[in-house]
């Protein structure tokens, strides 16, 4: 298979229905939420909270992760580090395309490169990524270990293991960052989503949107 470099003889796509009316009928920008940290740091256990919270209050998330990603899409991919960048550029992508359709896309990945992480930043409109670097100390991600990785990667049983046998690289200037070893998940989420109040355009738990009209976005940044 060859990689087309050129992309000259493409021609941009069909559809005219313009991002601002997608985004006005879900009642949100569209965005991408990315998680990154380490295995075990909470990724997983925030989006899916924060998908449940926005779903309540008639947003439209949608989760990606790992663990389903690379059972489809990125099933051929595994853990070297040409292989991670692969990961990333693919599903920083279909993060993409989830934005620009309204979405509002909660990523969780480890994505230890911070070239790629800007990588996907570069891909989005400013304002519409949302790096939230899920911070736990390596010690606490290794005692947590749900899913028995730490102690294989200890053993020289997986290869690469991120913060065991391979590096992760912390985000400089992340937009959020949460130490899961200190706070609630619940109060994790909740910064998440006050941010969404305020840059996003959704509702307030209570409902309300700030702005005057209701049914009209009115955002920080719009
Ligand atoms: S990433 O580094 O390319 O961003 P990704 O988030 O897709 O990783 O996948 C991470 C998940 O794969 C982990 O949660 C873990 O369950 C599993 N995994 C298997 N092998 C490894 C490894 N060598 N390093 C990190 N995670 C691994």
């Amino acid at each position: 298979m060859k990689t087309n470099s050129s992309a000259s003889n493409l021609h941009p796509g069909t559809g005219n229905i313009p991002l601002r009316e997608r985004e006005l009928r879900h009642g949100h920008r569209g965005c991408v939420v990315w998680l990154t940290g380490l295995s075990a740091s909470g990724k997983s256990t925030i989006a899916c909270k924060l998908e449940r919270e926005l779903f309540r209050r008639g947003c439209q998330p949608f989760i990606l992760d790992g663990d389903s990603m690379r059972k489809g899409l990125c099933r051929d991919l595994d853990f070297s580090e040409p292989a991670r960048h692969e990961n990333i550029r693919r599903v920083g992508e279909v993060a993409r395309l989830f934005a620009d359709a309204g979405f509002i896309c909660i990523s969780a990945f480890i994505s230890p490169h911070r070239a790629d992480r800007d990588f996907v930043r570069n891909l989005m409109p400013p304002g519409a990524f949302i790096e939230v670097f899920v911070n736990a100390p390596l010690s606490v991600c290794e005692q947590r270990d749900p899913k028995g990785l730490y102690a294989k990667a200890r053993k020289n049983e997986i290869e690469n293991f991120t913060g065991v046998s391979a590096p992760y690289e912390p985000p400089l200037k992340p937009e959020i960052e949460l130490r899961t070893d200190k706070l609630t998940v619940a109060q994790a989420v909740e910064k998440i989503l006050q941010r969404l109040e305020k840059k996003q355009g959704i509702v307030s738990k209570s409902g309300t949107r700030r702005g005057k009209s209701p049914g009209v976005i009115k955002c920080a940044d719009w």
